[in-house]
């Protein structure tokens, strides 16, 4: 009786915001950098950061309800979604300056969205769990301190998989779509390259030579193009294996769910930089 008071209580004020909110929020991947490095103001990471305060430029803040950010530093079994009302941050990331494992972005949870879309993920017969204990980790609280650093936007962390398969990603965002009609925008937080070894060597010495333009030119050629499921065949590309090595592909399955919901529009860069003189990276936007 109680449980169906409570549940009818939380349709009423599910159908009564999708009547009175109309703005649309994005599909927004950006590229989150290294650590703590953008907040740092570190120099290869400062246009990164230079486009994470500039976040706010591809979504309308006051009409923003939340954002699910989908980061590359959660893997997980089964589909994860933050569901407290606050949440700590987990500074994952080792041998930074002490004041970079002291920093707390303070924006809140969204516990009842949480609640929707691991109803959403259910029903599309995905497996989905709610976590309301970990904290936020630095694929989501490092861009959220740049782009929102007064913390006004709700967040929901949501993790990717550990299978790090195309398609079940591709389907995640499908799912996360209908709530872009809600005003909650969904970030994909990664890296469209990511190869730690030869990020290494190239701040030891860079020759200035653009290792990935063939995988780069095919992710922008995907993302600003029609055909969106042509990222389901990504392995096969040149350069692929080298922007994210097997098993090691974390920081694109968030690009993957952006992709996922994007809908019809078409998508447009709205970030290119070449990281540490040799890597392009390139971030997108859906509205
Ligand atoms: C950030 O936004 C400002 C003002 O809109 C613009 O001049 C600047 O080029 C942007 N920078 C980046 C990296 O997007
Ligand atoms: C990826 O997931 C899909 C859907 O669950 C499945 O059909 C496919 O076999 C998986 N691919 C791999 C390589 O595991």
């Amino acid at each position: 009786m109680k449980l169906s008071i409570l549940l009818l209580t939380i349709a009423g004020m599910a159908c009564s915001s999708d009547i009175t909110k109309s703005y649309k929020a994005p599909s927004l991947f950006l590229n989150h950098g290294g650590g703590p490095l953008p907040v740092l103001g570190e120099k290869h990471n400062k246009e990164i950061g230079d486009f994470l305060r500039n976040v706010s430029n591809h979504m309308d803040f006051d009409r923003t309800e939340a954002v699910i950010v989908v980061t590359a530093h959660r893997e997980e079994d089964v589909v994860t979604i933050s569901s407290g009302e606050r949440h700590g941050m987990v500074y994952d990331y080792s041998n930074f300056p002490a004041v970079s494992y002291e920093w707390k972005h303070k924006a809140p949870g969204a516990p009842k969205l949480a609640r929707s879309v691991h109803a959403a993920f259910t029903r599309a017969g995905i497996p989905a769990a709610l976590d309301p204990v970990r904290g936020w980790d630095h694929g989501t609280f490092i861009p959220m301190m740049l782009a929102d650093p007064a913390a006004r936007i709700p967040i929901l962390q949501v993790s990717i998989l550990k299978s790090q398969n195309a398609s079940q990603h591709f389907e995640l965002g499908r799912v996360l779509r209908q709530f872009r009609d809600q005003g909650v925008a969904v970030i994909g937080s990664g890296m469209s390259y990511h190869n730690m070894a030869e990020f290494r060597k190239a701040v030891i010495d860079s020759d200035g030579v653009i290792v990935n333009e063939e995988f780069d030119e095919y992710l922008t050629e995907v993302c600003t193009g029609d055909d969106l499921r042509r990222i389901l065949r990504w392995e096969e590309e040149r350069g692929a294996k080298e922007a994210h090595l097997e098993g090691e592909a974390d920081h694109l399955m968030p690009l993957i769910v952006n992709i996922g919901a994007a809908g019809l529009a078409t998508g447009r860069k709205v970030f290119h930089s070449v990281f540490i003189g040799k890597f392009k990276l390139s971030g997108f936007v859906w509205n």
